[in-house]
């Protein structure tokens, strides 16, 4: 009977090698799960009517760039995105993920860009490439009304608290010590803790700090500002076809007025 199982076994196997082999003209040792492996693009647009994917990676949690309206997704890199796609003739799918995966998303293949007001700075440009600036970001501190903190000088010594991976976080942390900086998932977290008295400061891009600000009770937005920065689309190192396709779209966008309506419709010129 053992000897019986065991032939039935080899046979099983041997068959299951056989369908796979048919299955798989390349590698024998693929993985199962090949159809979860991310989208990837090459000859893809060849296929008659089928249209190439962009995947756009953003954390959905910093308006007016990208936040729910309910259960929809909205804001000013989600309707460029859209723009964009509309342009290269792409299919647009947004992944809302947490902002300090994007990069390594996006080197892994699994994210084709990273749309989610993201700051262009030395350091990530040795991992991946970025478009054209299309905003201006500006980092800014939020305290409570009365705070004795009136300046960036004033942190010194402070408990900070950022959005984990970003240039908040990285310039807070240079400049006044890991052991000072307070790192949450996402912004609304962090001025969370403002409010609940858990840090003393939130260090923040300024147009997501406005509507945290507006929607909590007791907080300001300090009038000297942090940093000074360049909003930008992440792609892959290697993707420089796709890179200089998004720098005319976002040039022409731009020129025809797209772009620019897309951001007074959100940023409303009086702020
Ligand atoms: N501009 C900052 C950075 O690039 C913060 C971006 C955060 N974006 C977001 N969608 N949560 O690091």
């Amino acid at each position: 009977m053992k000897k019986f199982l065991a032939l039935l076994l080899a046979l099983t196997m041997v068959f299951a090698l056989v369908s796979c082999g048919a299955a798989q003209t390349t590698k024998t040792t693929a993985p199962a799960k090949t159809a979860e492996k991310p989208a990837e693009q090459t000859g893809a647009e060849e296929t008659e009517g089928a249209k190439e994917t962009l995947i756009m990676a953003t954390n959905a949690t910093f308006p007016p760039y990208e936040y729910f309206e309910g259960e929809k997704m909205v804001g000013i890199d989600v309707e460029i995105a859209t723009a964009i796609a509309e342009k290269l003739g792409m299919e647009l799918e947004i992944k809302n993920v947490e902002f300090d995966t994007i990069i390594a998303g996006i080197e892994t293949g699994s994210f084709t860009i990273g749309m989610a007001g993201m700051t262009v700075t030395e350091e990530r440009l040795e991992t991946v490439n970025f478009s054209d600036t299309y905003a201006q970001g500006v980092q800014v501190v939020i305290v409570k009304d009365g705070s004795d903190i009136t300046s960036p000088d004033d942190l010194a010594g402070k408990k900070i608290g950022v959005q984990q991976g970003t240039t908040g976080d990285i310039y807070a942390t240079d400049d006044f010590g890991e052991e000072n900086v307070s790192k949450f998932k996402n912004g609304p977290d962090a001025v969370q803790a403002l409010v609940s008295g858990n840090v003393d400061a939130v260090i923040i891009d300024n147009e997501p700090a406005k509507s945290y600000v507006a929607a909590n009770e007791g907080l300001t937005i300090l009038e000297t500002s942090y940093a000074d920065e360049d909003y930008a689309i992440a792609i892959a190192k290697g993707n420089t076809a796709l890179l200089e396709k998004i720098n005319t779209a976002l040039e022409e966008l731009t020129a025809d007025g797209t772009i620019p309506a897309i951001i007074a419709k959100y940023i409303p010129a009086s702020n």
